[in-house]
């Protein structure tokens, strides 16, 4: 007899993905600079630790806000028993023109249209909730956020189909790649019912062009039930030109309005990167469909923000000046972590696509491979994280279709351990490109993995080549 829902234990959660393999490998052997010198260093995590001294000194001139205070008089039962699942309407403002002001002021948000979500995992699962039935397809393009097969697909039981970018154009979609996606979702009997893209992309750390998104809203005119979802959590990180363009500027620039194509474009958006907030959970869905925030919204019962995180932020975004300038040298910090992330790769004769956004570098290793294979993808990631010490994750983890590709994080972790990580990483590819004649090659790698990394690694290399034949079907 079973005693789980085939719900609960179906795969599409995703959880054996090296991506959140890594991190289990992370947690075990964590590294501290005084007590596990040795350890590993995540950087398969993206998260800004980069600006918290700015929150914590507002916080610290604000000591009512956290204390449950207005006025000097206490907000505490006003607090603990306001549940209206409409949100806090000062927090709603708040967040509508922190989202106008990251888009240059110009687009308006209008806070009537906004759904507050548990973060945006919450929100691009309402989405796919209210606008796909079970078995139908959002097309994605690859590479895309690890996240989204559990997302999108687990409890809601829609698809993801990808479009296939690759790097012989920097990744950017194109519209043979988009038209080939729609074929596939055919082949598989699946009805396309829209397209799902992270602008800027994780993991690629780039922002959409206009002609990209232009692509896309063509895509989605042309067929009447489609719609286009963009989230945008990384929109306050773009840190260097381009400048970001939202899905909303394209809309207010097209003034498509008679075909109805605003009813059909959704923005998803989280405090989680820009703030640098992941724990406080606060996301959105922004849709000037009335039907899609009146559905949205009865969904949000199930993972609401809490009412004192709601007026807490409401006070702290509330605070233009404050805003303004935590964003600025929010953007300037993550530029320069990218640039030290950048030049110590380069140092170690390792390159990464050009990126303007984001809280990671999509880096090129396939100079480092055996093959080109995602067997010796999988074989060069167990090295780093073993012997380099260094939880990165690996392309296909991301439904990259080119193996060799590695998402590495820079922005949750000290500018030291940085350094450190960059060291590790040059000393490993100087030996490990002296030694390469004689290292294994991939037709033996069961065995020859193992002698390289001892019994102890047995399990996670059966579980790594399970998976990575695994990945590879899927393709
Ligand atoms: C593109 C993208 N969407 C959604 C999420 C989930 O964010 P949240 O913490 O707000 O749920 C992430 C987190 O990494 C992400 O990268």
């Amino acid at each position: 007899m079973r005693l789980l829902s085939t719900k609960a234990t179906c795969n599409s959660h995703g959880q054996d993905s090296s991506y959140f393999l890594g991190w289990q490998e992370y947690e075990k052997n964590p590294y501290d600079e005084v007590h596990n010198p040795k350890g590993i260093i995540q950087m398969g995590l993206a998260e800004n630790q980069l600006s918290f001294d700015l929150l914590e000194s507002w916080l610290a001139k604000n000591p009512d806000v956290a204390g449950f205070k207005r006025d000097g008089k206490s907000i505490f039962r006003e607090l603990a028993l306001f549940q209206d699942y409409h949100g806090l309407p000062s927090f709603k403002k708040a967040l509508v023109d922190f989202m106008s002001e990251i888009r240059g002021n110009k687009v308006t948000f209008d806070p009537n249209y906004i759904v507050l979500t548990a973060g945006a995992t919450s929100a691009n699962e309402t989405l796919m909730f209210c606008l796909a039935e079970q078995g139908e397809a959002f097309l994605l393009p690859t590479p895309y956020y690890p996240g989204f097969d559990r997302d999108l697909k687990w409890r809601t039981g829609a698809e993801i189909v990808p479009i296939q970018c690759t790097s012989s154009n920097n990744f950017q979609i194109t519209e043979a790649a988009l038209q080939q996606a729609y074929e596939d979702a055919g082949k598989r009997n699946l009805r396309v019912k829209g397209v799902l893209v992270t602008n800027p992309s994780n993991p690629l750390g780039t922002t959409m062009s206009r002609s990209e998104l232009n692509l896309l809203v063509d895509f989605i005119k042309d067929k009447n039930d489609m719609h286009l979802i963009s989230d945008e959590i990384y929109s306050g990180t773009v840190f260097t030109s381009p400048s970001f363009v939202s899905v909303m500027e394209i809309l207010k620039e097209r003034n498509d309005v008679a075909e109805g194509i605003q009813n059909r474009v959704h923005v998803v958006y989280s405090l989680s990167k820009d703030l640098g907030l992941p724990g406080f959970r606060v996301g959105a869905i922004y849709s000037e469909n009335v039907e899609v925030v009146a559905a949205a919204t009865k969904m949000s019962s199930f993972g609401l923000v809490s009412s004192q995180t709601q007026y807490l932020l409401s006070a702290m975004l509330g605070d233009k000046k404050f805003r303004r300038n935590y964003m600025a040298e929010n953007q300037r910090r993550l530029k320069r972590r990218q640039r030290m992330l950048v030049s110590g790769l380069k140092k170690g004769g390792i390159s990464c696509l050009e990126s303007n956004a984001g809280l990671f570098c999509w880096v090129d290793m396939r100079h480092l491979l055996h093959s080109k294979t995602f067997e010796a993808e999988m074989e060069l990631w167990k090295k780093i994280v073993y012997r380099v010490g260094l939880n990165i994750s690996p392309g296909s983890s991301c439904h990259c279709p080119e193996p060799g590709w590695f998402r590495v994080c820079f922005a949750n972790m000290s500018e030291d351990t940085l350094g450190l990580a960059m060291k590790r990483l040059r000393t490993f590819v100087s030996e490990y490109c002296s030694t390469s004649t004689s290292t294994p090659t991939t037709s033996n790698t069961n065995s020859n993995t193992n002698a390289l990394f001892g019994s102890k690694r047995n399990s996670l290399t059966k579980w790594v080549f399970r998976l990575s034949s695994r990945e590879q079907q899927e393709r």
